[in-house]
């Protein structure tokens, strides 16, 4: 796993080892020092980009825990139950493991930050060493064009990440961030909040959910496929087989991602969107918390 993360960082396809000469035997000179691959501790010792690399990959198994149970929640239970007020229980069951004042921390809030920060550190890493490597990386030149050049490239699965920021900020915000700004937390909030903003302004929430959904499921379905290597560009064959197999990951990987954000979807859209208005004081509430929401809430 840890040798596959290796050739995975570096972006390195697998060759056939070439045999090559011991240059220090055959010019009689001193054998080059092994380097040294451990510290005092007898730990090994790595680049700082092996450990933000492994910080931005086991990040997120925290949050896809959490993902897996919320897809559960939000969409398999209702469209098993088909009602909204029957889900409701089990939403506030699981919320014990992701809500709580311990679990919050660890299971989304320091994982996220840890995925992102590590990504962008690594990125910064690399860009230095580029310059290094292809310019003259203390020059006035190089500090000034720190922003423009030398950057790694973003792949694709990294522009979906950058995208599900906001997105993702923005559910967080309304879900969790109005809710305990004005009421001290959110045991208002449930699906038929969800529900009520569906009924009242169903056009921007079906845009909010379907971009929060479709971005959100293709970034962690092409992470995941990246983690275990499955990933068109990660293909170790070569020859005719290279192109075809390529193909073949490319339109599997995008199937299953389609088929995550549908069933996400299926229950969200078909169960939940469809609940229904708030009645009487707690549909003014939910109004109130919308309406807290920076420029759109003018609206709701
Ligand atoms: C839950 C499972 C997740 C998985 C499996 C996952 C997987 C990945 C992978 C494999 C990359 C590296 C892409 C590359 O190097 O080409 C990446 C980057 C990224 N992810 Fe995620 N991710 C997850 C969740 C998230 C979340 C919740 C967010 C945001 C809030 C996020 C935001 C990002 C960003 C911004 C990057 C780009 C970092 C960079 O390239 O500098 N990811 N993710």
């Amino acid at each position: 796993m840890a040798d596959d993360l290796d050739k995975l960082e570096a972006g390195l396809h697998e060759l056939e080892p070439i045999p090559t000469h011991d240059q220090a035997s055959r010019n009689d000179e001193a054998p080059t020092k092994e380097p040294k691959r451990t510290n005092v501790l007898g730990l090994s010792q790595h680049s700082a980009i092996w450990y933000l690399a492994r910080i931005q990959k086991y990040s997120t198994y925290a949050f896809s825990a959490f993902a897996a149970m919320h897809v559960t929640t939000t969409s398999i239970v209702p469209l098993v139950t088909q009602s909204v007020p029957t889900s409701e229980p089990y939403l506030l069951l699981t919320r014990e493991y992701y809500q709580s004042p311990a679990a919050e921390p660890l299971m989304v809030i320091i994982p996220m930050y840890a995925h992102v920060f590590s990504g962008l550190a690594i990125r910064v890493l690399r860009r230095n060493h580029n310059a290094k490597r292809y310019g003259d990386a203390y020059s006035k030149e190089n500090k000034a064009s720190f922003l423009t050049k030398f950057w790694p490239r973003v792949s694709t699965i990294s522009k979906l990440g950058f995208q599900f920021i906001p997105l993702l900020m923005g559910h967080m915000f309304i879900n969790r961030g109005i809710p305990r700004m004005t009421q001290g937390g959110s045991s208002n909030v449930n699906l038929s909040y969800v529900s009520h903003a569906f009924a009242k302004h169903p056009a921007i929430s079906f845009f909010g959910f379907t971009a929060l959904l479709g971005v959100g499921c293709f970034h962690i379905t092409w992470g995941w496929a990246k983690w275990l290597g499955w990933t068109p560009e990660q293909v170790t064959s070569t020859g005719a087989q290279r192109e075809l197999q390529k193909n073949r990951r490319w339109y599997i990987i995008n199937g299953l991602a389609a088929a995550f954000t549908g069933l996400w979807m299926a229950g969200s859209f078909g169960v939940v969107a469809r609940g229904g208005e708030a009645p009487g004081w707690v549909g003014i509430q939910y109004d109130e918390l919308y309406q807290m929401i920076p420029i759109l809430g003018k609206w709701m």
